[in-house]
Parts: C-alpha cells; sequence; structure tokens
C-alpha cells in the first residue's frame, strides 16, 4: 500500500473515496464547507435531516456526489471542536475499516487537517497512515496476502500546505513502518503452535537479518545455553521434542558504540503448563504465549522499515512448555545463569523461569536499558484487564518515558508496585526462591522475580498477558505493544 502527502485540492482531486470531517454542533471545517459548496449543499443536506450527527467516530458514505472527482464521499463525526488523541484514534481506526472495501483501490482524506488537543499534523498523518496499513491485515492462513488481491493501493492524506505536507510525510513514514511492525506482530502470534515452534522463530529471525544490512541474528543451541549455565530456561524445555533456541538481533543504526536498548520477549510457542498441567478450557490460546518475541520481532522489523537511527538487540528466548518423562517436576531446583536456584513450585509458571536467563544473558550488550515484554501472568488480567499492559520498572524515568509512549500511540500501560512486601512472598526453604508467590499480586510477584536479575541495569517489565490477543469479537493477535515500544524508541533516536 502506497500512502502519500499531498497539498492538493480536495475537490478537483480524483479518488475512489473522500475521507472528511464533520464536528458535532459546529461550523464545518474550512475544507469541509467548500466540499459542501461544491456538492451544493450535500453534507450540510445530511447534517440537516439528522442522517449524520457529527458524533465521534459516527459515519455516514454517500455515493457518486457530483460536483467533485471522488467517487464516494465518506463522512465521518469528530465530535469536539479539538479532537482528543484518544477520538482521534477512534476516527482513524473506524475510516479504515471502513473503506476496507472491494470496490475502493483509494482512498484521500482531510483528516491530517483536524485540530487535534494535544498533538500536531506529523502525529495525526502516522497514526492514520498506521491505522491504513492495520487495517490491511488479513491471516490467510499465515501464507502471504499476494498485493494483487489487496484492494487498497494507495491512501493520500491532504494537506492544507506545504509545511503541512512535510510534516504529515515525516510522520506517515514511521507510521506505515509502525502498522509493518503490528502485523508481523499479529501474524507469529496469530500462527497455530505447529507451525510457530521456535525452531520457526529462529528461522523467521536469521531471514529478517539477512533482509537489512544493519541487523546481525545469533542463535543459541540449547548445548550453548547450557555452556552457559542457562539451567533455568533449561528446565522449561526439558518436557518437550522441539529444540529450543536463545535468539539474538543486533540492530545497529546508531552512532557507533552508543549502549544499545535491549529488548528480551518471552517465546514460549505453546505453554501447556507442562507437569502443572492447564485446564482443557481456552488452551489452545496458548499459542499466544510468544507474543512477547512476536513484538520484539516486530518491532526490529519496524526499526528497519522506519531506518531509525539507533543501536537495539532484540533477545528471544524460544521454547515449548510441555509434560513428559522427561519434563520439569513441581518441587525441582534449578541453577539460573546468575547462580541463584529456584524452586519449581509451579512448572506453569515458565515464563520467569526462561526470561531470567534471558536477563542475565543480556548484560554482555552492556545495555542501556533494558525491557521484556511477557504474556507472563494471568494475574495481570484479573488486575488490567485488556485495556492496559502492567508495567514495572526499576527506574522511575523510563517508566514515565514508557507510560507516556503509551499515552501518545493510544497503547497505553499502567505502572505497578514492585515493592519489598511482595517480594518477601518468594521465599523458598529449599533454595534462594521460589518460581511463584503464593495466594495474591501474582502479576507483581512475577515482576519481583524478574527484578532479582536486573540489579545492574535500567530496566522495564511489560506484562501483556491481557493486551497480546483478544479472545473473541473477531479472536486474534493485536500486535500490542509494538506501538507503545516503537514511540519510545522514536523518541530515544530523537534525544
Ligand atoms: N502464559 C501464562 C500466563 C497467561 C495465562 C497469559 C492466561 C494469558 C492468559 C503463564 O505462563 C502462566 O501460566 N502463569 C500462571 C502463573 C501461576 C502458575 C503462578 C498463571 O498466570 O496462572
Ligand atoms: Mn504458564
Ligand atoms: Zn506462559
Amino acid at each position: 500500500m502506497e500512502i502519500v502527502a499531498r497539498s492538493t485540492n480536495p475537490l478537483t482531486l480524483k479518488t475512489d473515496c473522500l475521507v472528511v470531517a464533520v464536528p458535532a454542533d459546529n461550523p464545518l471545517s474550512a475544507t469541509t464547507a467548500a466540499i459542501d459548496e461544491a456538492t451544493n449543499g450535500l453534507i450540510s443536506r445530511r447534517l440537516e435531516g439528522k442522517d449524520i450527527t457529527g458524533k465521534c467516530a459516527s459515519t455516514l458514505m454517500l455515493h457518486e456526489p457530483s460536483g467533485i472527482n471522488a467517487k464516494r464521499l465518506l463522512l465521518v463525526g469528530t465530535g469536539a471542536e479539538a479532537v482528543s488523541s484518544k477520538d482521534f484514534l477512534k476516527i482513524a481506526s473506524t475510516v479504515a475499516k471502513q473503506t476496507k472495501n472491494d470496490a475502493i483501490a483509494s482512498v484521500a482524506t482531510t483528516l491530517t487537517e483536524v485540530e487535534l488537543e494535544e498533538h500536531d499534523t506529523r502525529w495525526a498523518a502516522q497514526q492514520l497512515a498506521q491505522q491504513f496499513v492495520e487495517a490491511s491485515y488479513d491471516f490467510n492462513g499465515g501464507k502471504p496476502q499476494p498485493s494483487s488481491k489487496r484492494k487498497l493501493k494507495k491512501v493520500t492524506l491532504l494537506c492544507s500546505d506545504k509545511k503541512a505536507q512535510n510534516a504529515a510525510q515525516t510522520g506517515l513514514t514511521y507510521g506505515h513502518s509502525v502498522g509493518i511492525g503490528v502485523n508481523q506482530a499479529r501474524l507469529l502470534g496469530d500462527l497455530a503452535a505447529n507451525t510457530c515452534t521456535p525452531s520457526y522463530l529462529a528461522k523467521h529471525s536469521r531471514a529478517l537479518a539477512r533482509k537489512h544490512k544493519n541487523m546481525s541474528c545469533q542463535v543459541l543451541s540449547e548445548k550453548q545455553m547450557a555452556e552457559q549455565g542457562m539451567g533455568s530456561l533449561l528446565s522449561v524445555t526439558a518436557g518437550t521434542e522441539e529444540p529450543a533456541h536463545l535468539i539474538s538481533l543486533d540492530y545497529k543504526a546508531g552512532k557507533k558504540g552508543a549502549r544499545p536498548i535491549v529488548l528480551v520477549g518471552k517465546g514460549v510457542t505453546f505453554d501447556s503448563g507442562g507437569i502443572s498441567l492447564k485446564p482443557g478450557a481456552k488452551m489452545d490460546e496458548m499459542k499466544y504465549d510468544m507474543c512477547g518475541a512476536a513484538s520484539v520481532l516486530g518491532v526490529m522489523e519496524a526499526l528497519a522499515d522506519a531506518d531509525l537511527p539507533i543501536n537495539v538487540v532484540g533477545v528471544i528466548p524460544a521454547v515449548e512448555n510441555m509434560p513428559s518423562g522427561k519434563a520439569t517436576k513441581p518441587g525441582d531446583v534449578v541453577t539460573s545463569m546468575s547462580g541463584q536456584t529456584i524452586e519449581v513450585l509451579n512448572t506453569d509458571a515458565e515464563g520467569r523461569l526462561i526470561l531470567c536467563d534471558a536477563l542475565t544473558y543480556v548484560a554482555r550488550y552492556k545495555p542501556d536499558t533494558v525491557i521484556d515484554i511477557a504474556t507472563l501472568t494471568g494475574a495481570c488480567i484479573v488486575a488490567l484487564g485488556s485495556h492496559a499492559s502492567g508495567l514495572y520498572s526499576n527506574d522511575d524515568e523510563l517508566a514515565q518515558s514508557l507510560l507516556k509512549a503509551g499515552q501518545n500511540s493510544g497503547d497505553r500501560a499502567w505502572q505497578m508496585p514492585l515493592w519489598d512486601e511482595y517480594d518477601q512472598q518468594l521465599k523458598s526453604n529449599f533454595a534462594d526462591m521460589g518460581n511463584i508467590g503464593g495466594a495474591g499480586g501474582g502479576s507483581i510477584t512475577a515482576a519481583c522475580f524478574l527484578s532479582r536479575f536486573t540489579k545492574d541495569y535500567r530496566w522495564a517489565h511489560l506484562d501483556i498477558a491481557g493486551t497480546a490477543w483478544l479472545s473473541a469479537g473477531p479472536k486474534g493477535a493485536t500486535g500490542r505493544p509494538v506501538p507503545l515500544l516503537m514511540e519510545y524508541l522514536r523518541h530515544c533516536a530523537a534525544a
């Protein structure tokens, strides 16, 4: 899909669908008023007739409007005169979905010009581009959709002048990349667990690195992980036939020698619970237990696509968690790469067991910051539902930056505590710690567990158990938190 910014006249532009903003209880903007006049009052008549009210994200499709060169005119309500970020995102996503239609190959919109409460044209163009790319996602059985089958070929963001056009161009280029990253994360998440195995993730990562000149890939085998002393990670893969891999993707487009930001993504390609077997209901959804890894791969793809000048390393511990005669048993004691011992009280608390070794391993990159992303706990869904990811950090400035990135991208997180009282719940009689924290605060005690392995650097943890996929309406991976991370990294690269 081609997305461009233009400062051409919307009245004369040839397009399959022109999308214009209609406010509620306010005079039409100059552009909308000009289209209204050219179409002999088409828009004001529909407003008078109450076919559209201007309520935020309400729409009305008008066919064959006379007086302009567009084949269709899509009116979209923007509500208040100055639109909030949240409302604009809702509008952008609605428009992108409504124009996904076999008859529409080109769309143009003046939404870039809408007055925003907190943001500028660059931001608006970024969000519009991202939403159009996201709306083009078709799972298609995991096979790439041939581009000839994709209907929407061209999106034009109309701007009032050259200055706005330049700002929009900057935004839409980045938004396009973010959209690609989101869709990549969704595709990997939606793939069945018998396709998307640890080896599949390794193969995908190698191919990604081959495609981009700034990226390299390294994959450690189980033997190499054993040499590193990763007893905790390896205890999770003991029960499965699928070989585990520790994947590192190194993206170097920033200043030479600048410390990288390291992203660590939980890559459990299927989580049966192991010997602490999960109940049957919805167990299929545990194919999504690699969505942290998928978000890291989505970010790496988006970074390379955007050519963002920054150094980022993506690290993915990829394993399958299965029961068998060789599987780790409740009560087994394992030694992590850090030397700390862990009593595996529940083999279903496996995410932290692979992450702790990956988090120890990444110290070798001398990171500026480490962020791990994991579908870590059902308890996080109890706490925050599916609207916010759980955020934990040992650095308040980092936490604030991530919260802000979540706000600005509409991919929000909410900060949770890492208090010592919760950490105490991890006490074990037989090892340095247990891998579960007992009753209450399950998302917090999981984060406290990880924090015992991240003392040497600035670190944040995102628990995306509730946000990475939706179980219904329709079921599927969301690609979160790729937008949050890309907003954070854009900020880091600019600083
Ligand atoms: N992958 C799950 C967490 C999860 C469950 C995410 C449901 C999304 C939906 C994780 O490995 C797990 O099983 N966690 C346990 C921890 C418990 C045994 C302390 C959980 O949340 O029940
Ligand atoms: Mn589990
Ligand atoms: Zn899991």
